[in-house]
């Protein structure tokens, strides 16, 4: 569903991900890890679209993200971690509308689809209130619904969890699973590994925009002789790079 193949992005000649491949297939949850800088969001904004690769081709549903961009981004939700860019004076509806009617989707299929998503993240209670006075696990919640308005087959999250508390990051973690049984193909970083560990089929382990590690958490436990992924990823990243 997802196809990096031999991806480097350079900012200014220096490289924030080097000759990175990997592929996401279809109902797969792919978790992204690597500390600060490692080129997670980079990673997830190329396959986004919204950065272009300086060299090879990303590929999303079997389309190439340079030639059909606009293709691409129907198919994909996207949420970048930080500001969640929701607009403060309008309501959650609103704020989910107003994605829908950007993905070109009809405002009877809008409104259901609101309906359906504020029924599945709890925020009927919260819906028709402005987004101004919202807590940052009311906003995480409107900002995940608006990224899947449109019901798209990839997922693509940026830090979902970061500065959520337990409840909310709970929240997001079931929704994870429920996409996964819909099918849905999802990446997302996480400095999380308890997370990482929980939710994803396999883990890409990325240190100064190269890969590190690209398989299931089973054979990266076997290879270490420990579970304890905090304890491994010091060791793989400490190593300088060592696979
Ligand atoms: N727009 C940009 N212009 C210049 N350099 C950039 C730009 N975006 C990212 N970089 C650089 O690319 C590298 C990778 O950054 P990236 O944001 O992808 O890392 P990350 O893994 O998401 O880190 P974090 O965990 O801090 O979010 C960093 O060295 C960063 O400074
Ligand atoms: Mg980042």
């Amino acid at each position: 569903m997802i196809l990096v193949e031999r991806v480097t992005k350079k900012f200014k000649k220096i490289p924030a991900v080097s000759d990175l491949s990997l592929e996401v297939g279809q109902g797969e949850v792919v978790g992204l890890l690597g500390e600060n800088g490692a080129g997670k969001t980079t990673t997830l904004r190329m396959i986004s679209t919204v950065l272009s690769p300086t060299e090879g081709r990303i590929v999303v549903d079997g389309m190439d993200t340079l030639q059909r961009p606009e293709e691409v981004r129907k198919r994909i939700g996207i949420l970048f971690g930080g500001e969640t860019g929701l607009y403060e004076k309008l309501t959650a509806r609103d704020n989910i509308a107003y994605f829908g009617r950007l993905y070109g989707l009809e405002e009877r299929t809008i409104r259901e689809r609101t309906e359906e998503l504020a029924k599945r993240f709890d925020m009927a209670g919260f819906l028709d209130r402005k987004v101004g006075g919202f807590s940052k696990g009311m906003r995480q919640k409107v900002a995940i619904a608006r990224s899947v308005v449109h019901d798209p087959a990839v997922i693509l999250f940026d830090e979902p969890t970061s500065g959520l508390d337990i409840t909310s990051a709970n929240m997001f973690r079931r929704l994870v699973q429920e996409f996964k049984a819909e099918g849905k193909t999802i990446l997302f970083s996480s400095h999380i590994m308890s997370e990482v560990e929980r939710l994803c089929d396999r883990a890409v382990i990325l240190h100064r925009g190269e890969l590190q590690y690209n398989g299931t958490l089973e054979a990266l436990f076997a290879t270490h002789g420990s579970r304890d992924l905090d304890e491994i990823f010091m060791n793989i990243v400490g190593a300088g790079g060592a696979r």
